[in-house]
């Protein structure tokens, strides 16, 4: 970990980012993600080598523990801090819980109010009315949008203009600049991986931005499948100027 944090900030990055939250068994069968959480000889070592390793700042994100009878991230918060990690993220939920039920915000606070360093709350957050309760309920000093973004990159920025009072923070983007959004993002993802694995890691995020729009199943789909990015780029033309259609 330290030598992976050390080659990562050779080659440019801001930050490192820990993660043990991550419940997806094939990780968590290879004892990564929120499996760490449960040895936590093994959280300190690995949050200790990559603190040594770099001098960019270290976070480290979690879950609130393993199951509900072993909510251990209060105390690893703790030893975090102690360690030198910059902030802290917390997921409410356990890895037991992978995505079942509702993140646990006040649960959020036994962190909070467990170490000095900012915290940042996490889990189901999908509008700035859940993220004003998640800061209230969690004490946090900052929210986490995961899911909710989907398909809505936007919503970010809304959530965050509408916390500080900012005019017009309500304000929806219209058809037409989701439309320019969609295409923006697209020609994005094919000059940042090159057009082939471009058109493939596209691909979920057209299925998130179509399902948005209340696209039906097959046009969507049938898009996904499409490996010319101009063809999907006309495609994604006619769909947005067919729903302006039907809406007029
Ligand atoms: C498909 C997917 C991949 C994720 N990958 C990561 C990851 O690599 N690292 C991480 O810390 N969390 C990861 N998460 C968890 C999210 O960061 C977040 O904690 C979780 O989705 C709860 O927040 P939300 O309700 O806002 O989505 C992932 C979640 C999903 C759905």
């Amino acid at each position: 970990m330290g030598e992976a944090a050390r080659l990562n900030q050779d080659l440019g990055a801001d930050v490192i980012d820990i993660n043990m939250g991550c419940p997806a068994k094939k990780v968590v069968g290879t004892l990564a993600g929120s499996a760490i959480m449960r040895d936590e000889d093994l959280a300190t070592r690995i949050l200790r080598a990559v603190k040594a390793a770099v001098s960019i700042p270290v976070t480290l994100k979690m879950r609130t523990g393993r199951d509900h009878a072993n909510r251990n991230a209060p105390r690893l918060a703790r030893i975090a801090e102690d360690v030198g990690i910059a902030m802290i993220t917390v997921h409410g939920r356990t890895r037991d819980q992978a995505f079942q039920g509702r993140a646990d915000r006040k649960f959020i606070y036994n962190v909070k109010k467990s170490v000095q360093v900012p915290v940042i709350a996490n889990g189901d957050i999908e509008s700035a009315a859940d993220a004003r309760d998640m800061l209230r309920q969690s004490g946090a000093d900052g929210v986490m949008i995961g899911r909710a973004v989907y398909g809505r990159p936007w919503l970010i920025g809304a959530v965050s203009s509408a916390l500080r009072g900012l005019p017009g923070a309500g304000r929806a983007p219209t058809r037409a600049e989701r439309h320019d959004i969609v295409q923006v993002h697209y020609a994005a993802m094919l000059a940042h991986y090159g057009s082939e694995l471009g058109c493939r890691i596209a691909r979920k995020h057209l299925g998130w931005y179509l399902t948005r729009e209340g696209i039906d199943d097959e046009v969507r789909r049938d898009l996904m499948r499409d490996d010319s990015p101009r063809r999907v780029q006309d495609r994604l033309t006619r769909i947005y100027d067919d729903l302006e259609r039907c809406a007029a």
